[in-house]
Protein backbone atom coordinates (compact mmCIF):
# COMPACT_ATOMS: atom_id res chain seq x y z
CA UNK A 1 0.00 0.00 0.00
CA UNK A 2 1.65 3.29 -0.91
CA UNK A 3 1.63 6.04 2.12
CA UNK A 4 -1.26 7.76 -0.24
CA UNK A 5 -3.46 5.05 -0.07
CA UNK A 6 -2.82 4.72 3.53
CA UNK A 7 -3.93 8.26 4.28
CA UNK A 8 -6.88 7.59 2.50
CA UNK A 9 -7.82 4.83 4.33
CA UNK A 10 -7.25 6.32 7.24
CA UNK A 11 -9.31 9.34 6.86
CA UNK A 12 -12.18 7.31 5.31
CA UNK A 13 -12.19 5.24 8.20
CA UNK A 14 -12.34 8.61 10.60
CA UNK A 15 -14.92 9.75 8.66
CA UNK A 16 -17.27 6.48 8.49
CA UNK A 17 -16.49 6.14 12.12
CA UNK A 18 -17.93 9.98 12.90
CA UNK A 19 -20.80 9.40 10.83
CA UNK A 20 -21.64 6.11 12.58
CA UNK A 21 -21.62 7.61 15.70
CA UNK A 22 -23.46 10.64 14.91
CA UNK A 23 -25.86 8.76 13.85
CA UNK A 24 -26.20 6.97 17.37
CA UNK A 25 -26.27 9.97 19.63
CA UNK A 26 -27.93 12.83 17.20
CA UNK A 27 -31.33 12.03 18.79
CA UNK A 28 -29.97 12.61 22.28
CA UNK A 29 -29.96 15.77 24.49
CA UNK A 30 -26.28 16.77 25.62
CA UNK A 31 -22.76 18.30 25.03
CA UNK A 32 -20.16 17.18 21.96
CA UNK A 33 -17.22 17.57 23.20
CA UNK A 34 -13.37 17.72 20.55
CA UNK A 35 -10.26 16.73 22.08
CA UNK A 36 -7.64 18.25 20.05
CA UNK A 37 -8.85 20.63 17.38
CA UNK A 38 -5.67 20.51 15.10
CA UNK A 39 -6.67 21.88 12.21
CA UNK A 40 -10.76 21.65 12.64
CA UNK A 41 -11.09 18.76 10.21
CA UNK A 42 -12.99 16.81 12.37
CA UNK A 43 -14.48 20.10 14.52
CA UNK A 44 -15.84 20.60 11.29
CA UNK A 45 -16.89 17.21 10.14
CA UNK A 46 -18.73 16.64 13.40
CA UNK A 47 -20.65 20.13 13.57
CA UNK A 48 -22.20 19.42 9.77
CA UNK A 49 -23.17 15.91 10.70
CA UNK A 50 -24.79 17.50 14.30
CA UNK A 51 -25.80 20.71 13.79
CA UNK A 52 -28.52 20.79 16.51
CA UNK A 53 -25.94 20.28 19.12
CA UNK A 54 -23.27 22.39 21.20
CA UNK A 55 -20.09 21.55 20.45
CA UNK A 56 -16.91 22.06 23.20
CA UNK A 57 -13.12 21.83 21.93
CA UNK A 58 -10.63 21.48 24.15
CA UNK A 59 -7.10 22.42 22.47
CA UNK A 60 -3.54 23.69 23.71
CA UNK A 61 -3.04 26.29 20.89
CA UNK A 62 -4.99 26.83 18.01
CA UNK A 63 -3.99 26.23 14.62
CA UNK A 64 -6.89 25.81 12.55
CA UNK A 65 -8.49 26.78 9.24
CA UNK A 66 -10.31 30.15 9.74
CA UNK A 67 -13.35 28.73 8.96
CA UNK A 68 -12.66 26.09 11.62
CA UNK A 69 -12.25 27.95 14.86
CA UNK A 70 -14.94 27.50 17.31
CA UNK A 71 -16.73 30.53 19.27
CA UNK A 72 -14.86 31.56 22.45
CA UNK A 73 -17.33 30.54 24.44
CA UNK A 74 -16.73 26.80 23.09
CA UNK A 75 -13.17 26.42 22.78
CA UNK A 76 -11.01 25.83 26.72
CA UNK A 77 -7.57 26.93 25.69
CA UNK A 78 -4.84 25.03 27.72
CA UNK A 79 -3.51 21.92 28.45
CA UNK A 80 -6.44 19.20 28.22
CA UNK A 81 -4.72 17.04 31.17
CA UNK A 82 -5.71 20.61 33.43
CA UNK A 83 -9.21 21.69 31.23
CA UNK A 84 -11.12 18.54 31.01
CA UNK A 85 -10.93 17.63 34.81
CA UNK A 86 -11.60 21.11 35.80
CA UNK A 87 -14.58 21.49 33.47
CA UNK A 88 -16.39 18.17 34.77
CA UNK A 89 -16.17 19.56 38.52
CA UNK A 90 -17.47 22.98 37.25
CA UNK A 91 -20.52 20.84 36.85
CA UNK A 92 -20.39 19.33 33.65
CA UNK A 93 -20.45 15.66 34.68
CA UNK A 94 -22.45 13.31 32.90
CA UNK A 95 -23.19 15.75 29.97
CA UNK A 96 -21.55 14.36 27.05
CA UNK A 97 -24.10 12.26 24.30
CA UNK A 98 -19.95 12.12 22.50
CA UNK A 99 -16.48 12.45 23.07
CA UNK A 100 -14.61 12.82 19.98
CA UNK A 101 -10.53 12.75 21.09
CA UNK A 102 -7.65 12.86 18.87
CA UNK A 103 -4.90 13.83 20.14
CA UNK A 104 -2.38 12.37 18.76
CA UNK A 105 0.79 14.38 17.95
CA UNK A 106 3.49 12.52 16.87
CA UNK A 107 5.10 11.48 19.57
CA UNK A 108 2.86 8.16 21.01
CA UNK A 109 4.36 7.47 24.38
CA UNK A 110 3.39 11.08 25.23
CA UNK A 111 0.08 10.62 23.61
CA UNK A 112 -0.88 7.24 25.25
CA UNK A 113 0.15 8.71 28.68
CA UNK A 114 -2.28 11.74 27.98
CA UNK A 115 -5.00 9.84 27.28
CA UNK A 116 -4.13 7.61 30.46
CA UNK A 117 -4.05 10.72 32.44
CA UNK A 118 -7.47 11.64 31.37
CA UNK A 119 -9.37 8.56 30.63
CA UNK A 120 -11.25 9.04 34.22
CA UNK A 121 -12.09 13.04 33.81
CA UNK A 122 -13.54 11.53 30.23
CA UNK A 123 -15.59 8.53 31.80
CA UNK A 124 -17.33 10.95 34.17
CA UNK A 125 -18.09 13.38 31.57
CA UNK A 126 -19.87 11.10 29.42
CA UNK A 127 -23.70 10.80 29.94
CA UNK A 128 -24.93 6.87 30.37
CA UNK A 129 -24.99 5.53 26.99
CA UNK A 130 -22.71 8.12 25.47
CA UNK A 131 -19.86 7.08 23.35
CA UNK A 132 -16.04 8.21 23.37
CA UNK A 133 -14.66 7.64 19.66
CA UNK A 134 -10.61 7.75 20.22
CA UNK A 135 -7.40 7.47 18.28
CA UNK A 136 -6.20 5.52 20.80
CA UNK A 137 -6.99 2.86 23.72
CA UNK A 138 -8.47 4.81 27.01
CA UNK A 139 -8.96 3.31 30.20
CA UNK A 140 -12.63 3.49 31.30
CA UNK A 141 -13.68 1.16 33.71
CA UNK A 142 -17.44 1.94 33.38
CA UNK A 143 -17.58 1.54 29.53
CA UNK A 144 -18.17 -1.39 27.53
CA UNK A 145 -15.26 -1.35 24.56
CA UNK A 146 -17.56 -1.66 21.38
CA UNK A 147 -15.07 -1.42 18.67
CA UNK A 148 -15.79 -4.05 16.96
CA UNK A 149 -19.27 -3.46 16.60
CA UNK A 150 -18.42 -0.05 14.15
CA UNK A 151 -17.00 -1.78 10.68
CA UNK A 152 -13.65 0.39 10.66
CA UNK A 153 -10.78 -2.03 11.19
CA UNK A 154 -9.61 -2.93 14.43
CA UNK A 155 -6.65 -1.40 15.97
CA UNK A 156 -7.38 1.88 14.27
CA UNK A 157 -10.09 3.77 16.19
CA UNK A 158 -11.70 3.20 19.21
CA UNK A 159 -15.11 3.01 20.53
CA UNK A 160 -16.40 2.60 24.31
CA UNK A 161 -19.92 3.41 25.54
CA UNK A 162 -20.54 4.52 28.90
CA UNK A 163 -22.92 1.94 30.86
C1 LIG B 1 -4.06 15.11 15.46
S1 LIG B 1 -4.42 16.76 15.94
C2 LIG B 1 -6.17 16.80 15.83
C3 LIG B 1 -6.64 16.80 14.40
C4 LIG B 1 -8.11 17.09 14.24
N1 LIG B 1 -8.92 15.98 14.72
C5 LIG B 1 -8.44 17.38 12.80
O1 LIG B 1 -9.14 16.57 12.16
O2 LIG B 1 -8.00 18.40 12.29
C6 LIG B 1 -4.12 16.70 17.66
C7 LIG B 1 -4.37 18.01 18.39
O3 LIG B 1 -4.36 17.76 19.80
C8 LIG B 1 -3.75 18.85 20.46
N2 LIG B 1 -3.21 18.39 21.73
C9 LIG B 1 -2.37 17.35 21.94
N3 LIG B 1 -2.07 17.23 23.24
C10 LIG B 1 -2.73 18.24 23.88
C11 LIG B 1 -2.81 18.65 25.23
N4 LIG B 1 -2.15 18.01 26.21
N5 LIG B 1 -3.58 19.72 25.53
C12 LIG B 1 -4.26 20.39 24.56
N6 LIG B 1 -4.22 20.04 23.24
C13 LIG B 1 -3.46 18.97 22.91
C14 LIG B 1 -2.65 19.31 19.51
O4 LIG B 1 -2.31 20.65 19.75
C15 LIG B 1 -3.30 19.08 18.14
O5 LIG B 1 -3.90 20.26 17.67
Amino acid sequence: MTRLESAIRRLSAQRDLLDWAARDVESRKGIVVELGLGNGRTYDHLRNRLPGHRIMVFERSVAAHPDCIPSSDCLLLGDIGETLPAFVADGHAGTAILIHADIGTGDTATSDALAAAISPAAEALLAPGGLLVADRAYRLPDCEDISGETGVPQGRYFVYRRR
